[in-house]
């Protein structure tokens, strides 16, 4: 039997041509490639300019410093996210004000934010979870600097703009399973000629006449000629998502469980809920057995690395949010026979699961 990952990335004989010929090439290192792609990157989102990095986290770390984001500042973000967002955080020597999130889009939830914002507070990171877009025009009101976290909704719209254009910093993950991949790999987009400065400063440490801590956070050539080709085929990457969540949503609506909707979703994560007090390990166990890995989307909520409590909305989801394989690259055959495993799984969910996940198996995540 073959197993179905979780994610799985798509990439072709095109993106294999171009790294070929950048080996052939000898310049490997950051070079043309990386400025051409940080352009075209830049004109995808409607955007002055932009960085290539060497992860997602590195483009907040300096997006943050570019910011000016230091010591006895404060940055919010929700809890229902990354670490890595954590870590950039800590980087900076910040402090991290974690906030629950809205049951509507599992996203920053504006109400929350406003009573977390004091003297200290000096950015709000936004990611848009699993795809789907924030409550940003209430976000945006707060006059804070905004870091919009694309990694999950690169090339999605929001209110008929590109999203990645609203924040003083957008920033976005190319990991291996991300909407598009350098394997590794991340980039920040800004309009501001003097953070987009900054950033590169920091970015290059190399021959420089001042001293100043910096960090090697460069993308080679080679995983720059990858991504040129993906951000190429993205709107057709998004186009495959859409379809493949409304194929899933037509199949799985007469069952017991939440599915995910909305116009401007791009489904990274095909994300259903399952109904309270029901055992999700037990759920995901059953579609390992055949062959399917399904997954918690968020491994653990932030609140509980750092043992807070308060955070009643990002529980709920973290109890009950199922993702299912939804990738451009997913089969015809590999949809077919997730449809017809959950159609056989979901109609226990009117009963009470309660037995105990023993095994997992980790793929992607
Ligand atoms: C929303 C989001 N932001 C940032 C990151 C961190 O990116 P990276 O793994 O490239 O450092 C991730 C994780 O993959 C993520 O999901």
């Amino acid at each position: 039997m073959r197993t179905i990952p979780h994610s799985r990335p798509s990439l072709g004989a095109e993106e294999r041509k171009k790294v070929v010929a950048t080996l052939r090439s000898g310049q490997i290192a950051q070079g043309r490639i990386v400025e051409r792609t940080e352009k075209a990157f830049a004109d995808f989102v409607g955007v002055k300019g932009a960085v290539l990095f060497n992860s997602g986290t590195a483009a907040c770390h300096l997006a943050l410093l570019a910011l000016g984001i230091k010591k006895k500042d404060e940055v919010i973000l929700p809890s229902y996210t990354c670490s890595a967002l954590l870590n950039a955080i800590y980087y900076t020597g910040a402090k991290p004000i974690l906030c629950d999130v809205h049951r509507s889009n599992f996203n920053l939830d504006p109400a929350e934010a406003r009573k977390r914002i004091g003297k200290k507070t000096s950015a709000i990171i936004i990611p848009y979870i699993f795809g789907a877009p924030a409550n940003l025009k209430e976000l945006i009101e707060f006059k804070v600097p905004i870091v919009e976290d694309i990694s999950h909704n690169i090339g999605a719209d929001y209110q008929g703009r590109r999203i990645g254009s609203f924040g003083k910093i957008s920033i976005c993950s190319f990991y291996a399973t991300k909407m598009v991949t350098s394997g590794e790999g991340g980039i920040a987009l800004s309009n501001d000629e003097i953070l987009l400065k900054r950033m590169r400063d920091l970015r290059d440490y190399d021959e420089k006449e001042n001293y100043l801590l910096r960090y090697n956070y460069k993308l080679t050539d080679i995983q720059a000629s990858i991504l040129l080709v993906q951000l190429k085929k993205l709107p057709l990457f998004i186009a495959r998502r859409k379809n493949l969540a409304s194929e899933y949503n037509e199949a799985f609506s007469r069952y017991n469980i939440k599915l995910p909707s909305g116009k401007e979703h791009v489904f990274y994560r095909y994300v259903v809920q399952i109904p309270k007090n029901r055992d999700l390990e037990r759920i995901i166990l059953l579609f390992q057995r055949k062959g399917i890995i399904c997954r918690r989307p968020v491994y653990k909520p932030l609140h509980r690395y750092l043992h807070q409590e308060g955070f009643p909305v990002t529980e709920a989801i973290w109890h009950s949010a199922l993702s299912l394989p939804l990738y451009p690259s997913l089969t015809k055959e590999e949809l077919r026979k997730v449809v017809s495993v959950g159609q056989s799984i979901f109609p226990q969910l009117t009963r009470s699961v309660t037995l105990s996940a023993k095994r997992r198996v980790s793929y992607y995540r």
